[in-house]
């Protein structure tokens, strides 16, 4: 699957190690990936799109492969305009499947370009959501196991409030 230009989309609100295992092995598999920020109408973000790049960003430095950018528009548009032909999602559990089934169907009919693959999810990495994460920072919680030490502390700050 060299030569394929990969998209890894969703809202990283925060980037997890969720996604990162998704991301680091996309990398492994295309030739160019690109983490895109992109709006999902249904949730409310607690960080903006640029500080969600910054911070994705600072995770996948070391990826030599991995852009990162942020599309307030359609994901359909950003494949066509980046030439790329694949979508990489995450399945967590049959929980994500039918949304996950509708969006991949939703952006092949508005790009029939465009395929969508779902890579399965690390087991230790099966229950880890970003709003868990934020959930967990809310109460004080002990947040290491679930995201890198570089974007730690980004996080406390915004959930409790101290930036
Ligand atoms: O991490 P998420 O919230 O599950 O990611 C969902 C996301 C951001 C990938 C999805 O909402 C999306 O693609 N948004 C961009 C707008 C779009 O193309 N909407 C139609 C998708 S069917």
């Amino acid at each position: 699957m060299k030569n394929i230009i990969a998209l890894c989309p969703g809202s990283f609100d925060p980037v997890t190690y969720g996604h990162l295992d998704i991301i680091t092995r996309s990398a492994g598999m295309f030739s160019k990936v690109i983490v895109v920020v992109a709006g999902n109408a249904s949730k409310h973000c607690s960080f903006t799109p640029e500080e969600r790049v910054e911070m994705i960003k600072k995770c996948v430095a070391d990826l030599d492969n991995v852009e990162v950018d942020h599309y307030g528009g359609l994901l359909a548009d950003y494949a066509a305009q980046k030439g790329a032909t694949a979508i990489i999602k995450g399945l967590r559990a049959m929980s994500d499947f039918e949304y996950e089934f509708q969006m991949a169907l939703t952006n092949k009919k508005l790009n029939p370009n465009v395929e969508t693959l779902f890579l399965t999810t690390s087991a230790q990495n099966m229950y880890l959501s970003s709003s868990m994460v934020k959930q967990i920072a809310s109460m004080d919680g002990d947040i290491s196991s679930f995201v890198p030490d570089v974007i730690k502390q980004d996080i406390i700050d915004r959930i409790k409030g101290n930036k």
